[in-house]
């Protein structure tokens, strides 16, 4: 935490921004992002999801809500609820099928008037869902929001742990909080394990398993998370158990960094 840089902004009235990432593409952190978003309100917390995803957009869909519907009031945009949780997404703004053609800097800048520019209501957690990557959005982030820490996601199968390192390698050399690491997609074709073993191997904490389950995919292409549609079912309850594990390292990181600044001004 000591390495983390004066000019990070937090978001007002949000209290925990918490990203989720891999770096490499289509492993899950849309699904994650989501289904997470779900859990963590179940958990009674107050929860926004953020698809920080600017080029390629998943979260209107898999929130169930319609392209262009972000509801703008006087000036400002106001996240759509669904599902019990407030989104944003630059596919609420655009027509469907629109694509967005921006270079790095716009892209920045987008993600920033997604953060701080939308009338947010008071959160006890905003989900960020990023791109694949460790380029523009992941360091924008890193570097210039006060971010609770980051989830990595990954599958178990060697390819997708190796770009996860990477992303462990950036965001730790920036200082921010690794919560721990979910494996994603665990079967027997990708494998079990994998991410157990990368977690010990980095010394993160291993969040827990989600298993290839055609229920998951089912309610990311429907627009109803399964952990809203069904939270009985098996990989529900191990998402909310993840979520309660990454709500329990959220309070303690807000309480070791309140006793910090406590004793840095007496
Ligand atoms: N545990 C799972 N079981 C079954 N299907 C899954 C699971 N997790 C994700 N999927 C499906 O895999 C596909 C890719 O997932 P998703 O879009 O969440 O990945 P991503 O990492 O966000 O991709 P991108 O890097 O392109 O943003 C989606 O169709 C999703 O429904
Ligand atoms: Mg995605």
């Amino acid at each position: 935490m000591n390495n983390r840089q004066d000019n990070q902004r937090s978001v007002p009235g949000i209290t925990h921004l918490i990203a989720i990432a891999s770096n490499k593409g289509g492993v899950g952190k849309s699904t994650i992002s989501t289904n997470l978003s779900v859990a963590l309100h179940k958990i009674e917390n107050k929860v926004g999801v953020l698809d920080a995803d600017i080029t390629g957009p998943n979260i209107p869909r898999m929130m169930g809500i319609s392209p262009g519907s972000l509801a703008s009031e006087g000036e400002g945009l106001r996240p759509v609820e669904a599902h019990g949780i407030q989104a944003v997404s630059l596919g609420l703004v655009l027509p469907p099928d629109t694509p967005v053609v921006w270079r790095g800097p716009m892209i920045a800048s987008g993600l920033k008037q997604m953060l701080f520019d939308v009338q947010w209501s008071e959160l006890d957690y905003l989900v960020i869902d990023l791109p694949p990557g460790t380029s523009d959005v992941s360091m924008t982030l890193a570097q210039d929001v006060m971010l609770s820490g980051v989830v990595i996601a990954t599958t178990p199968q060697e390819v997708s742990l190796e770009d996860a390192r990477k992303a462990v390698a950036m965001f730790d050399k920036l200082g921010v909080p690794i919560l721990g690491l979910i494996e994603n997609m665990s079967s027997e074709i990708f494998g079990i394990g994998g991410g157990k073993n990368a977690a010990d191997d980095l010394g993160l904490d291993y969040l827990g398993s989600i298993p290839l389950d055609k229920d998951i995919r089912v309610g990311s292409d429907t627009g109803v998370p399964l952990v809203a549609q069904n939270p009985k079912h098996p990989a529900s309850i191990t998402y909310i158990e993840i979520a309660q594990a990454i709500h329990e390292k959220c309070l303690m990181i807000k309480n070791e960094t309140s006793s910090f600044l406590k004793r840095e001004l007496t």
